[in-house]
């Protein structure tokens, strides 16, 4: 199946999924979700829950669990959204524009902005431990629930997103840059592809292959943000373009050039295939979203 095919599709079923799931109320709440639902439904490319997908598929060789995962991938999606209002707000990149849309804190105020991240971020936790979606047997439910928050947290996204606006404008050590990347960008990636791995029943060396395999590609993704950063338009990324150098940021593309830089992200898809050799013709899948993280244009 054609890449572009195949992702249109898995996307749809995580569209269709995230709306069956996401609170639907009237009454006094019902404002406040709606600021929820906007940047949710906004419009983005899906990439954590269609990696969490694919990674169960992968190890259990079936279509069959990916009513049982969908929970699962529509709360990365959930953390992912609640880390890109919070990442937009004035205090943190303060951007305007996301998804193609005005920012959360622009179109609800940044109060209203900060509790629609806290709340996605909550209920990220409870479609991963509802009992009335979640039928991954209780362990395994456990070791995802870990991975997931670990991966979300302080030395995770959350922490990697510390360290990127506290050494704006400032000189730091490629070892740093790295970090950064891996963190704020990376470790959820990994925990997506992983934890679908885990719902599909993988063994300790799969959880290794797919965890090397998601810490490659994370690493890309960010990469290739940087870099879209630079060489693209606002209108084409739906987000403000530029926006890096003018705010100083630690970028590949600010300490490596625009070429290096895409050396290293293209090996780093690379170095990401390889970890998949042990798996033959089912990863096709996950090859394919490789390489579509290093082709991608928004
Ligand atoms: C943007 O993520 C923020 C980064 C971690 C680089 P995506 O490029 O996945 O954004 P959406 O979800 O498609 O909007
Ligand atoms: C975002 O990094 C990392 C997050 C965890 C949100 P960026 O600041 O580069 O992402 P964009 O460019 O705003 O999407
Ligand atoms: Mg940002
Ligand atoms: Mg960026």
């Amino acid at each position: 199946m054609e890449t572009k095919t195949y992702l249109n599709e898995q996307k749809e079923r995580v569209e269709e999924a995230l709306s069956r799931y996401m609170l639907k109320v009237g009454g006094e709440f019902a404002d406040h979700i709606d600021t929820l639902r906007y940047s949710l439904f906004a419009g983005g490319k899906r990439i954590r829950p269609i990696l969490c997908l694919a990674g169960a598929r992968l190890i259990s060789g079936t279509a069959d669990n990916d009513e049982a995962v969908l929970p699962i991938a529509c709360a990365l999606e959930c953390l992912h959204t609640y880390s890109l209002i919070h990442d937009d707000l004035p205090a943190m990149d303060d951007d305007a524009l996301r998804r193609g849309k005005p920012t959360n804190h622009v179109v609800y105020g940044e109060a209203a902005a900060i509790l629609a991240g806290d709340a996605l971020q909550c209920f990220a936790f409870d479609l991963l431990s509802n009992s009335d979606h979640i039928r991954i047997p209780p362990q395994a439910m456990l070791e995802i629930i870990s991975v997931v928050s670990r991966a979300a947290g302080p030395l995770g996204m959350v922490g990697g997103q510390y360290l990127d606006v506290v050494h704006e404008g400032r000189e730091i050590s490629y070892d740093l840059l790295r970090t950064i990347h891996r963190s704020k960008t990376g470790k959820l990636i990994t925990a997506s592809v992983l934890a679908g791995g885990i719902a599909g029943g993988a063994d300790q060396r799969q959880k290794k292959n797919l965890t090397e395999f998601g810490n490659a590609i994370g690493l890309a993704f960010q990469i290739v943000d940087d870099i879209l950063n630079v060489e693209s338009t606002t209108e084409a990324l739906g987000k403000a373009a530029g926006s890096d150098s003018a705010r100083g940021k630690a970028t590949y593309p600010a300490f490596f050039g625009l070429e290096q830089s895409k050396k290293m992200a293209a090996d780093a898809v690379d170095s990401a295939v390889r970890s998949l050799n042990g798996f033959g013709d089912d990863a096709a899948p996950l090859r394919a979203l490789a390489q579509y993280i290093l082709t991608r244009t928004k």
